[in-house]
């Protein structure tokens, strides 16, 4: 599972030295190791202990087409939230009867196109989408299958903008209406009823929420199943939380306390499998982060030391173009030098090239002093990192590569300025 560590000071992803990685492909660059996303495929996977399910990957987490066949390859279904992302999920050999759509805003062009591809079902959010989902379907001679995604205004904890399943969110149909839009649903000619869905957030660390979340699903089963409504597909979403902080250490390192975290992803699955089980439905989840968070980190370079009337700032060469998330959502990445030694520590903010003061990786952290030309990883960079990045100041993006054993192979060229 843990494949980034020091070796004679030096940090590796699966024994290579990241130094000699960003030497030969330049910074900023996202590396990911093979093994790790395998491991963390199989550690949720096993988590299941045999019993049936299937785990949609949830495909905006890292939609890079090498690291999608490699989860493929696994089993594993996807979900998908865009025509893109449904695209790439086949081409990397996702079998579209593994393939779920989910998000508020699918355009009429996407649910054709997933129709006229046969993906076992819409992950649904308002009555209107279902009206839409059905005159398509109707259009095109297909019968789409839907779960129905409800809000169950559950408080997940974390950053605002990844909390999903509160009242004042977009996403999914109030509790109280649920019973009455499957109904309304099974009614139309076009849709088949499938079940009902939920995500309630990302990143969630506390065991109790998901155990909330699956008691107040599994109640919302045996009403709707009282009410004469069949349910035969539960998909529990994702979210499943992990350790961003003290990922990797060395006694020259500043300490850094793990979150408090007390389950892990494959723990939280063992704590609610025996609710969801009792449903007997067919079962599903959705996780993104939990499979590809760690098998990935970001190469930087320090290009300057700055001090400002006793503060000091750490420009690298990687920036909020490049991983938004310490900007988007205040969120922390551990910032390590791929090689320690005996050093002072300081005080400093770690900030990117670009003209926006909220263009930063770190704020008032703990490192070592840092040299110009040094190299640092931001680790845990594999979720929702290069998904999320852009072309602003005109900045190309970053190339991504994959350790497998010793080979380091380009899973993504750097972009060139031609390409803007
Ligand atoms: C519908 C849906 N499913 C799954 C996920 C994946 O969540 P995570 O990466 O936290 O596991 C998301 C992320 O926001 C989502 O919106």
């Amino acid at each position: 599972m843990h494949e980034y560590s020091y070796t004679n000071n030096v940090l590796t992803g699966e024994g290579v030295e990241l130094r000699a990685v960003a030497q030969e492909f330049g910074t900023p660059l996202y590396v990911y190791s093979k093994q790790s996303l395998l491991d963390h495929c199989r550690h949720i996977e096993r988590a299941f202990e045999g019993h049936p399910h299937v785990t949609y990957y949830a495909a905006k987490a890292n939609a890079n087409r090498r690291l999608l066949r490699l989860i493929a390859g696994e089993g594993l279904g996807a979900d998908v939230g865009s025509r893109g992302e449904l695209y790439l999920a086949l081409e990397s050999g996702f079998p579209p009867d593994r393939i779920t759509y989910s998000g508020v805003g699918k355009r009429d062009d996407e649910i054709a196109y997933a129709l006229q591809r046969g993906i076992h079902a819409f992950n649904v959010e308002s009555v209107e989408e279902l009206d839409i989902i059905d005159q398509i379907a109707a259009r095109t001679g297909t019968r789409a299958r839907i779960l129905l995604r409800v809000n169950l205004d559950i408080d997940a904890g974390g950053h605002a903008y990844v909390s999903t399943s509160l009242r004042q969110n977009k996403f999914g149909i109030a509790r109280q209406q649920v019973a009455s839009v499957l109904r309304g649903a099974s009614a139309l000619p076009h849709i088949e009823v499938r079940g009902i869905h939920s995500h309630i957030g990302s990143q969630i660390i506390r065991g109790e929420t998901f155990l909330r979340a699956a008691e107040a699903l599994v109640a919302m089963v045996r009403e709707l199943r009282a009410a004469g409504i069949p349910v035969h597909d539960v998909d529990f979403g994702g979210g499943f939380g992990v350790q961003y902080r003290g990922y990797v250490s060395h006694p020259l390192l500043p300490v850094e306390e793990p979150e408090e975290m007390n389950l892990s992803a494959s723990s939280l699955i063992k704590a609610v499998l025996p609710m969801l089980r009792e449903t007997e439905c067919r079962i599903a989840i959705q996780p993104g982060r939990s499979i590809i968070a760690h098998a990935g980190v970001l190469l930087v370079k320090a290009l300057y030391r700055k001090e400002m009337e006793g503060k000091v700032f750490l420009v690298v060469d990687g920036g909020m173009n490049d991983l938004i998330r310490p900007s988007l959502y205040h969120s922390y990445h551990q910032i390590v030098p791929l090689v320690v030694e005996e050093r002072s520590h300081e005080t400093v903010d770690v900030v990117g090239p670009l003209c926006e003061s909220g263009d930063f990786f770190a704020l008032d952290r703990a490192m070592p002093r840092v040299q110009r030309g040094e190299y640092l990883a931001l680790m845990c960079a594999g979720a929702y990192g290069y998904v999320l990045s852009s072309n602003y100041n005109a900045r190309v993006r970053a190339a991504e590569v994959l350790i497998d054993g010793s080979r380091v192979e380009v899973i993504r060229n750097r972009e060139t300025i031609e390409q803007l």
